[in-house]
């Protein structure tokens, strides 16, 4: 019997000789998004701030898996930081071409226990975090030209809102305004920017969420029935890096099992 034969991606789907900065690649989304872009081939910088043995792991990983991969401390709320993280990502690739904004933090309370500090802490990171990375990677992004990608991890909860996620939803919903406007500054260069709005996916932000009844009540709001996997998110991620994407731009990809149509 004849062997099946192997599903080969197209290599408008490949990210060969790709540089990629994942901010938040340690954990959860984001370690699924760097692993992921390795496997297409890309070289890929794993950004993290405080857990430097998990983005250690997942540089160890992608290497053991045949790519090629580095580990990139820096609080993407500190410009200075990120000025001097970008730059030695640049210096030890040659370059960079993709940049995913997926760093994040979730503080949830409903309004009358939010407070401003809170706002601001959710806003450093989530959305200034986003602009400021994207400010820094700009220049190399341009010489990159047509392979040039920003991918911004927004939400469900930025499209739609959710009782006791105000803080969070609000960062989520400008992150797709800055796609939307960046993609209109971008797009003169060859440069494409994008969101992916995921639905409820397992991971460290989730976990003590969708436990017990609530996961119960959670999977009967989702028309597929389940809690997504972070892979599936990567999935959308790596089709937008590639060139088989080069001609969508300002565009919000949902990954959410149909949470919100
Ligand atoms: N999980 C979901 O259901 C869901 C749904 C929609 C959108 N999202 C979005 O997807 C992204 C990833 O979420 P996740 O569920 O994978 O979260 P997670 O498991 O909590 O992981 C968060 C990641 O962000 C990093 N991070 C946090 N603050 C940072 C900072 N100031 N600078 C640099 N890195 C920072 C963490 O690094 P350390 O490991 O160093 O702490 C970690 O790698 C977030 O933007 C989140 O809002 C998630």
């Amino acid at each position: 019997m004849s062997e099946p034969a192997q599903h080969v991606l197209p290599p408008s789907w490949q990210l060969s000789e790709k540089v990629a900065v994942v901010t938040g690649g340690s954990r959860g989304i984001g370690r699924a998004i760097a692993t992921t872009l390795a496997a297409r081939g890309a070289k890929v910088a794993v950004n993290y701030t405080k857990n430097e043995a998990a983005a250690a792991a997942v540089v160890d990983a992608i290497k053991a898996a045949g790519g090629e991969a580095m580990a990139i401390g820096f609080d993407v709320a500190d410009p200075a930081a990120v000025d001097a993280g970008i730059k030695a990502v640049k210096e030890a690739f040659g370059g960079l071409h993709i940049l995913v904004n997926n760093a994040g933090i979730s503080i949830d309370a409903l309004l009358l226990r939010a407070s401003l500090d809170d706002l601001h802490k959710t806003l450093a990171i989530n959305l200034s975090g986003a602009f400021t990375c994207a400010k820094a990677a700009a220049r190399h992004l341009l010489r990159a030209r047509a392979d040039g990608r920003i991918i911004n991890i927004s939400s469900v909860v930025g499209e739609q809102g959710n009782a006791g996620q105000s803080m969070y939803a609000a960062s989520k919903a400008g992150l797709i305004g800055l796609t939307k406007s960046l993609a209109r500054e971008l797009a003169g260069r060859g440069v494409t920017v994008n969101a992916v709005t995921p639905g409820f996916i397992e991971t460290d932000m989730t976990a003590a969420a969708i436990q017990g009844d609530a996961r119960e009540a959670l999977l009967k709001s989702i028309p597929l029935g389940r809690i997504g996997a972070p892979e599936e998110v990567a999935e959308a991620v790596a089709f937008l890096a590639s060139p088989a994407a080069a001609y969508i731009t300002g565009h919000v990809l949902r990954v959410n099992g149909g949470l919100n149509i």
